[in-house]
């Protein structure tokens, strides 16, 4: 298939890519590069030895989506294109409804203007809010506690009503748990601006002497150790769950369908510094320090649904993630010194 990418150049979007390839699709990425670099392009050219269209444009603008969805013959949408960085969403609402929700409408409005109504969108484990019980499956009850995940259960609700309204739809909302890791040639990965919000990205440089210390966000949760546990998936394996999503979708009843990614497997804060630590031989300096307002204890995954009806279950364990983070951080200090 000819599957446009919204925020294709991002950090999923582009491991998602290379996986799209090496199943035999055609993608092409379109992207605001608000949040990602141009030149993943050519880093995807160098993994896939195809050469990946862009489209620089943003998913407010009908008429870019329209012409790139026509340039291009697209009969797919995989939707990644989205904000998320949950404390600039509490600053910034208004953002972030405009970027996210906005965004979504203007998205499905063009893609049905072009008769495209197949489309994979790219929610969030945040959207069961605080668990009731564990592993979450996709019945559990949902629940947003922040502005960046009302704006991902909106877009649910909204992708709900399109698929009720009009059965040529075929959706798939896929809720990611904590995607880390990086493609296996070390070539993308995960570099955030700034400083990192996210766990392993945080992790990776101090290994690398970016940064000081990690400070654990809490260790008095009602957790083995204390500190927080999540349930980490390699974005390699959250790639190919895109795959299979989509093959699914294709080939089953129209209609929308929710599943999770995620292993099932929770991890503290600190089995991901002993890990690291001792997959990388190196040292991550921490603190343990107050909890971090808005964390839950403990989220973690049933992956059930995803294996018993995509027939895909995730394969990389925690040291392949520790091993691939580090991996992409040291390419990318080389990178920055050559
Ligand atoms: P990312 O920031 O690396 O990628 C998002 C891409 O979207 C970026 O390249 C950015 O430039 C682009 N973009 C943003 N707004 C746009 C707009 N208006 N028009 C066009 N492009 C735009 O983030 P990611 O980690 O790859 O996340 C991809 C999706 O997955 C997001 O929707 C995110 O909310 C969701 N998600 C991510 C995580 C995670 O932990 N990384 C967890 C759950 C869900
Ligand atoms: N943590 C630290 N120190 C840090 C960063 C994180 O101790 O510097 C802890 C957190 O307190 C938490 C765990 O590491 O216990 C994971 O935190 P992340 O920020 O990496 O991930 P979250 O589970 O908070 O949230 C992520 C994304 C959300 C998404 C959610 C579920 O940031 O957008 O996963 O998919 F909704």
């Amino acid at each position: 298939m000819n599957i446009l990418l919204t925020g294709g150049t991002g950090y999923i979007g582009s491991h998602v890519a290379t996986a799209l390839i090496s199943a035999g699709h055609q993608v092409v990425c379109f992207d605001n590069l608000a949040n990602s670099d141009a030149a993943v392009i050519d880093r995807l050219a160098a993994i896939t030895g195809t050469a990946v269209p862009l489209v620089v444009g943003d998913i407010r603008d009908g008429d870019a989506l329209r012409g790139a969805m026509a340039d291009h013959d697209v009969e797919a949408v995989i939707h990644f294109a989205g904000l998320k960085a949950v404390g600039e969403s509490v600053a910034e609402p208004m953002k972030y409804y405009d970027n996210n929700v906005r965004g979504t409408l203007s998205l499905v409005q063009a893609m049905a203007d072009c008769g495209v109504k197949t489309m994979v969108f790219s929610s969030s484990a945040t959207v069961y809010g605080q668990p009731q019980y564990l592993p979450l499956d996709e019945n559990h009850p949902t629940a947003a506690t922040n502005p960046y995940g009302r704006t991902k259960l909106m877009i649910e609700e909204m992708l709900a009503d399109i698929a009720a309204s009009d059965p040529e739809w075929r959706i798939a909302t896929l809720r990611y748990f904590n995607p880390v890791g990086a493609h296996d040639s070390g070539l993308i990965g995960e570099n955030p601006n700034g400083i990192p919000n996210n766990l392993m990205p945080f992790i990776s440089r101090v290994a690398a002497g970016r940064l000081n210390e990690l400070s654990v966000f809490g260790s008095d949760y009602d957790t083995p150790d204390g500190t927080g546990v999540r349930d980490y998936i390699h974005v390699v394996d959250l790639a190919d769950g895109h795959v299979a999503a989509l093959d699914a979708i294709v080939q089953a009843a129209p209609g929308l369908s929710t599943w999770n990614l995620g292993t099932g497997q929770g991890y503290s804060v600190l089995d991901m510094v002993r890990a690291f630590e001792r997959v990388n031989g190196v040292r991550i300096p921490y603190r343990l320090a107050p909890r971090r307002d808005g964390d839950v204890a403990s989220c973690y995954a049933s992956p059930e649904r995803a294996a018993q009806e995509l027939g895909w279950t995730a394969q990389r364990d925690l040291d392949a993630m520790c091993a691939s983070s580090w991996s992409f951080e040291r390419t990318l200090a080389m990178r920055n010194t050559g």
